[in-house]
């Protein structure tokens, strides 16, 4: 077993253990985490579990978490990024959530060009997980099961897009930006159920487009460069597909501090550079 089989094993067992625990901590509790976003009972308790069980390894050397202000010192070795619970807002309406986990071979802040691995699970009627590394070719898909994990298959971007699901009221959007999106969900299906996860497992199924845009409430986008846009991009572009913050791939953004943020677009190539012509204009 090798360093990233170490940390692809943990985040497996511990998402297992997320998944089958999960309603014992449903209820919101009080908080707001270092974005400014609600915080609930949930998202704590899984930001522990991943504590505790990934800065255990012994290639791990910092925590980093989006329910953190500061990152935390555990040794020498991969810096670990993740978001314990993205979408958490879903469980009010029982919808779908995840976990994504980035391993970057760097001290944060760090752009996604030193992301080593990613990882990517989906609480959904199945627990899954996608998983991206530099020493594999393919982006491997785990189906999660009591005490152990199957391959369950690969992601490969279809090349036919089908779906698509934006973020933001339109009233928040540049007019830009509502003219794009016009034009693509005249061609597509909409998907959007509020955890990007789960709306970008539906891009990596059925191909298409995610995104989360700069809105007047969230002039730089509402995802967060190191624990969200990055490793999403990361998996995205080892299955085939390309990201962008409007102008650059996502994996080139610098990002200025921990909790940075910015737009985000994933999905099919064509797509893509759909939305960075139509910001350049
Ligand atoms: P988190 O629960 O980790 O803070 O993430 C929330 C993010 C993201 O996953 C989702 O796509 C987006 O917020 C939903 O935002 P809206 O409620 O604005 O649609
Ligand atoms: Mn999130
Ligand atoms: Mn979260």
């Amino acid at each position: 077993m090798n360093e990233l089989d170490g940390v692809v094993q943990t985040v497996q067992n511990t998402a297992h253990y997320v998944n089958t625990h999960l309603a014992d901590h449903a209820g919101s509790g009080p908080g707001t985490n270092p974005s400014g976003e609600d915080q609930i009972k949930a998202d704590i308790w899984a930001d522990h579990l991943f504590f505790d069980k990934l800065s255990a390894l012994e290639c791990v050397g910092a925590y980093a978490s989006e329910e953190r202000e500061d990152v935390v010192d555990c040794g020498d070795g991969y810096s670990i990024a993740i978001d314990p619970l993205d979408g958490s807002s879903n469980l009010a309406s029982n919808n779908s959530v995840g976990t994504i986990v980035g391993v970057y071979d760097a001290e944060l802040p760090a752009s996604g060009r030193e992301l080593v691995a990613s990882l990517m699970v989906l609480y959904g009627p199945y627990t899954t997980m996608a998983v991206a590394r530099e020493d594999r070719e393919v982006v491997q898909e785990f189906l999660l099961r009591d005490g152990f994990s199957e391959q369950w298959g690969t992601f490969t971007i279809p090349d036919e897009p089908t779906v698509i699901g934006l973020a933001g009221k339109t009233s928040e959007r540049t007019d830009t930006f509502n003219a794009l999106a016009r034009e693509l969900e005249h061609d597509l299906k909409l998907r959007y159920g509020g955890a990007t996860v789960a709306d970008l497992a539906q891009v990596l199924e059925y191909g298409g487009l995610f995104g989360y845009p700069a809105t007047t409430s969230n002039p730089e986008g509402k995802l967060r460069v190191h624990f969200e846009s990055a490793p999403l991009a990361y998996l995205i572009e080892a299955g085939g597909g390309g990201s962008t913050d409007g102008q650059q791939s996502l994996l080139d953004v610098d990002p200025d501090g921990l909790h940075a943020r910015t737009p985000t677009f994933l999905g099919n190539e064509e797509l893509v550079e759909r939305v960075e012509s139509a910001l350049s204009e």
